[in-house]
């Protein structure tokens, strides 16, 4: 029995879905496959992926292939309530609602495995993490499984070196179609995307400090640039910090950028960066806001404990008065920016990531696999390619036979 905010909202969920499918022609392309070959008759899936319209198309493309679903999101306020409704309308198991506390987050993961999945299907690895501290006796009907992000597979290769992890997990992210495209032009444009809805703001003239210059980063640091801002980047890796020099942004410690920062963005997958002595010393009217996966990327503790008065002064913002009169806007509680005040990424890059995801699923169910973090195949990647460029309508060039042949040979020279 599903458990979702409020039926009422199917019909506008609905519209919402049949609006990501129209603008997500590979994955639909994978459905009408997947509906004549049942690939996955009989396979029962657990999803804990943000609870959007992009995901519901992905859940209804894997029942299309014959498989029984029950989901719940992966981050307490990303779920879109209208969406959720129209999928549990439909049949579909459905244990998800914006502003979930910590506990209800924790139950509704445990009641999609009380149905027993046999994949999994993660962006950020509650599921799996779950099953491995928890939920150990799942593990003999588990097949495998599929991770969505970058966070989530720095962890479960942590589990697969200490010889933790016991089923296998495709690496979805890995994937080139994935996070080139999901990473960088997703996280990119939804990122401010979320801040402007949130707040409005210009991002002409401002300093905006981004902290990670991996995909995202990259992407977020291209479209604040692209909009007339000064970017900061904030790096601990040498080589991408030299990257984002390169790419013309200023780089240095958040120490110093602390002061000089107007909008704030962190998305570094890591935690702590952002503390309490970052924000004393920020200009007053500040933006932070996080599009990294997990909340831990901004100290909202060490905040409140300078804050003097605390309101919602709009939707996902939160105006911290300091104790010396500083103000400070903290948006969607810490939380990523991008789906808790936006939409996620556009349907068009979700499109590639969950045509990756549908067809690692039909690959785990098909393949009896190792207990470990495994690439997505280069066939499938390749495939995701092509069918994508074949939706847009683009050709490219083909090698000849000469050229094929001077690539798989070492005996030409100058
Ligand atoms: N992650 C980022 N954007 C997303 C979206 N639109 N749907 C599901 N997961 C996402």
């Amino acid at each position: 029995m599903s458990q979702v905010k409020d039926m009422g909202l199917a019909s506008q969920g609905r519209n919402k879905i049949e609006w990501a499918a129209d603008h997500m022609p590979v994955l639909m392309k994978i459905r009408d496959e997947f509906q004549q070959t049942k690939p996955l008759n009989g396979a029962k899936v657990g999803f804990a992926l943000h609870v959007t319209k992009e995901t519901a198309v992905l859940v209804e493309t894997l029942i299309a292939g014959g498989a029984e679903v029950a989901i719940t999101g992966c981050n307490p306020l990303s779920t879109q309530d209208d969406v959720a409704a129209a999928l549990a309308k439909e049949g579909v198991d459905v244990y998800a609602w914006r502003g979930e506390t910590n506990q209800e987050y924790y139950d509704n993961i445990n009641k999609v495995l009380d149905h027993k999945p046999q994949i999994t299907i993660d962006d950020g690895a509650d599921l799996i993490f779950t099953v491995h501290k928890k939920r150990t006796e799942l593990l003999d009907e588990i097949m495998g499984g599929c991770e969505e992000t970058t966070t989530g597979i720095i962890r479960l290769r942590a589990m697969e070196k200490d010889n933790a992890l016991k089923y296998p997990v495709m690496a979805t992210n890995d994937a080139d179609t994935k996070h080139m495209f999901d990473n960088h032009y997703g996280t990119g444009q939804s990122t401010i995307d979320g801040i402007l809805r949130a707040t409005s703001v210009l991002f002409a003239g401002k300093n905006v400090v981004v902290a990670g210059y991996g995909w995202c980063g990259r992407g977020v640091a291209a479209r604040a640039e692209g909009m007339g801002s000064n970017v900061i980047v904030t790096e601990v890796d040498p080589t991408l910090a030299l990257r984002a020099a390169m790419d013309g942004h200023r780089v240095m410690s958040m120490d110093e950028a602390a002061a000089l920062g107007d909008i704030f963005i962190t998305v570094t997958g890591d935690r702590d960066i952002i503390m309490r002595k970052h924000f004393d010393k920020m200009k007053s009217g500040a933006v932070v806001a996080n599009a990294g996966h997990f909340n831990i990327e901004i100290d909202t503790e060490g905040l409140d404990e300078i804050t003097k008065e605390k309101k919602d002064i709009r939707d996902n913002v939160t105006q911290h008065t300091l104790m010396d009169e500083r103000k400070i806007y903290l948006l969607a509680e810490g939380r990523l920016v991008n789906l808790a005040a936006a939409e996620g990424h556009p349907s068009e890059v979700m499109d590639m990531s969950f045509a990756n995801q549908a067809l690692a699923s039909k690959y785990v169910w098909e393949n009896k696999l190792e207990a470990q973090v495994h690439r997505i195949p280069k066939e499938i990647d390749e495939r995701v390619a092509k069918m994508k460029l074949d939706t847009m309508g683009v050709e490219i060039d083909k090698l000849t036979d000469a050229q094929r042949k001077y690539l798989e040979s070492w005996e030409e020279g100058t």
